[in-house]
């Protein structure tokens, strides 16, 4: 076998964790349209070839547009026990163990869907999951930062009824112009009430973003966090305080954040000592699920299996599972 066989074989072959993951980004085309006969609601494409000839993006918002009227599909608790179980048939594909999803509940309860059934029904294929395949997880309510303060708390207090089910929180959506300062209070309320915080930053937007989800949000992982190498004094504490950045090149690529895989800075993140890991955001509409992700990543950035094993470690080491578990898992990769 050549070395780039070889670090294939490892990918697939490796437990793995992904950490970001926006479970309506996981909505194939093909569930799409048949939750749109299903549920009677119109979409604005006639075939399933029709919705993937449309995921052209040319940043974050013109993909938001899409992503949002692709949720409008979803209304039953059972659409969205459909399109999580789905994803978990993707996570046993790819060798994923542990995965930490993230959900948009202001997305869809303005349509008049109930939070109950958008959390129920994840969860009960989550449940399913650890049941028939002993496959882990944690569900991340997001916030949709360009909507008001207010509309965030409303969501906040539903999900409170729930500690059992979400471990935490993020912070979603349109990043530029709705910077994390314009959510200290919320954040606050949600350690208040023992919510883990995480928040996208960095992605599009400056690397202010990231110091203020750090030091005003307080968060326990960057998502995205990529203009991170633009400030270096920035860079210098990502390191010491080996802060997360849970980072998503085909999703990177897709929405132009770099014009090609090879010009992604992954690896100069991973050579300065950043605590890196790869995921995979939207699979259905960024071309990819976790280990297309590594792979793709792996020949254009000509990443060796150290580089590898580093990333698939970092992403164990980032993730809320206990302590316990997390040496079970890192042990096993050594
Ligand atoms: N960035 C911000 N919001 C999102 C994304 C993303 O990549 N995917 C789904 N919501
Ligand atoms: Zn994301």
């Amino acid at each position: 076998m050549n070395n780039l066989d070889n670090i294939i074989d490892f990918i697939k072959k490796s437990p793995k964790t992904e950490l970001h993951i926006h479970i309506e980004g996981s909505l194939e085309p093909e569930l799409m349209f048949k939750l749109s006969k299903r549920n009677k609601i119109e979409i604005p494409f006639k075939s399933v070839e029709e919705i993937r000839s449309a995921y052209n993006f040319t940043n974050l918002d013109s993909f938001l547009k899409i992503y949002y009227e692709g949720s409008n599909v979803l209304i039953n608790e059972e659409d969205f026990f459909d399109l999580t179980w789905e994803y978990i048939l993707r996570c046993k594909q790819d060798n994923i163990v542990h995965t930490e999803i993230f959900f948009d509940p202001q997305s869809h309860i303005p349509r008049g869907v109930n939070f109950d059934k958008i959390i129920n029904g994840i969860d009960k294929a989550l449940k399913k999951a650890e049941k028939d395949f002993n496959i882990t997880s944690k569900i991340i309510m997001c916030f949709l930062r360009h909507l008001d303060e207010e509309s965030c708390f409303d969501v906040l207090k539903k999900a409170c009824n729930y500690k059992d089910k979400i471990v935490g929180v993020g912070l979603d959506s349109s990043e530029k112009g709705n910077p994390p300062t314009k959510f200290k209070r919320l954040f606050e309320l949600a350690m208040k009430e023992g919510f883990l915080t995480v928040a996208h930053a960095g992605e599009e937007g400056p690397p202010d973003y990231i110091w203020d989800s750090l030091n005003i949000l307080k968060v326990k992982r960057i998502d995205h966090g990529v203009q991170c190498l633009n400030d270096e004094k920035l860079v210098d504490k990502l390191i010491k305080e080996q802060i997360p950045l849970t980072v998503c090149p085909l999703s990177n690529i897709k929405l132009c954040v770099f014009d090609k895989l090879e010009n992604h800075n992954l690896k100069k993140m991973l050579d300065k000592g950043l605590r890196v890991m790869i995921n995979s955001d939207d699979p259905a509409y960024f071309g990819g699920y976790l280990n297309k992700n590594l792979i793709e990543t792996s020949k254009a950035l000509d990443l060796d299996l150290q580089d590898i094993k580093k990333l698939i470690k970092n992403s164990f080491k980032s993730s809320f599972l206990d302590e316990e578990k997390k040496k079970k898992w890192l042990k096993k990769i050594n």
